[in-house]
């Protein structure tokens, strides 16, 4: 096993491109490593170990295994932290492995590069910036198929509104204004792959990985 560097913003744009990931991904993480950096910033004033080059590769990577977890039926979030602990990103993988999961015992401690990839995935709807409770209310439309699920869900928007009000006591902004909601993705020129090609996701292989089916 190897460690290599955090990945700088164009290794992953490459790395992104050599997987194929399909442009829709491809727009929601740049999305969201957007709110991730600014939030990083101005969280940094108060947090100087936070290490905003982790948090960009962090943000741009953490649905890196969104399309191939399709065909597995494995986790997404365990298939991605898979994939980058193979290519030699352990200090990636442990925050796409958390990306997708919140838990009380979390809010407990310092703000994390985790917590805000975390925390901004859940403030993009697709490509686009919403507040907290549209994008529940969304994920309630696609998964709330039972009243378990439908409870699961918005116990989690309880503890997502509680990260929330976790961060913005640090800074001089509202989760809802201005300066963040009109964010939009920066140097992304030349990112779409145009390698994407499902056919090559349905025959199982993705990059170097051969995917196992479910
Ligand atoms: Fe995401």
């Amino acid at each position: 096993m190897y460690t290599l560097a955090t990945p700088t913003r164009d290794q992953c744009f490459r790395l992104i491109r050599q997987i194929g990931m399909p442009p829709h991904i491809q727009r929601h993480s740049l999305m969201v490593a957007e709110i991730s950096l600014y939030l990083g910033r101005l969280l940094k004033v108060q947090n100087p170990g936070l290490d905003l080059d982790l948090l960009q590769a962090s943000a741009l990577l953490h649905d890196i295994a969104k399309a191939p977890s399709l065909v597995t039926g494995e986790s997404h979030s365990e298939l991605g932290a898979k994939m980058l602990d193979d290519l030699g990103y352990m200090q990636i993988s442990p925050i796409v492995k958390e990306h997708a999961s919140m838990e009380a015992d979390r809010l407990i401690g310092p703000i994390t590069e985790s917590l805000i990839v975390n925390y901004s995935d859940k403030r993009v709807k697709h490509d686009q910036i919403v507040s907290l409770e549209d994008r529940f209310c969304d994920l309630m439309d696609r998964y709330g198929k039972t009243q378990e699920h439908k409870d699961r869900i918005w116990s989690k928007l309880g503890l997502y509104l509680a990260l929330e009000k976790k961060i913005f006591a640090q800074l001089p902004i509202d989760p809802g204004g201005r300066e963040l909601m009109s964010l939009s993705p920066q140097n992304h020129a030349g990112i779409e792959s145009e390698h994407y090609d499902w056919e090559k996701i349905e025959s199982g292989v993705i990059g170097r990985w051969q995917i196992r089916r479910a």
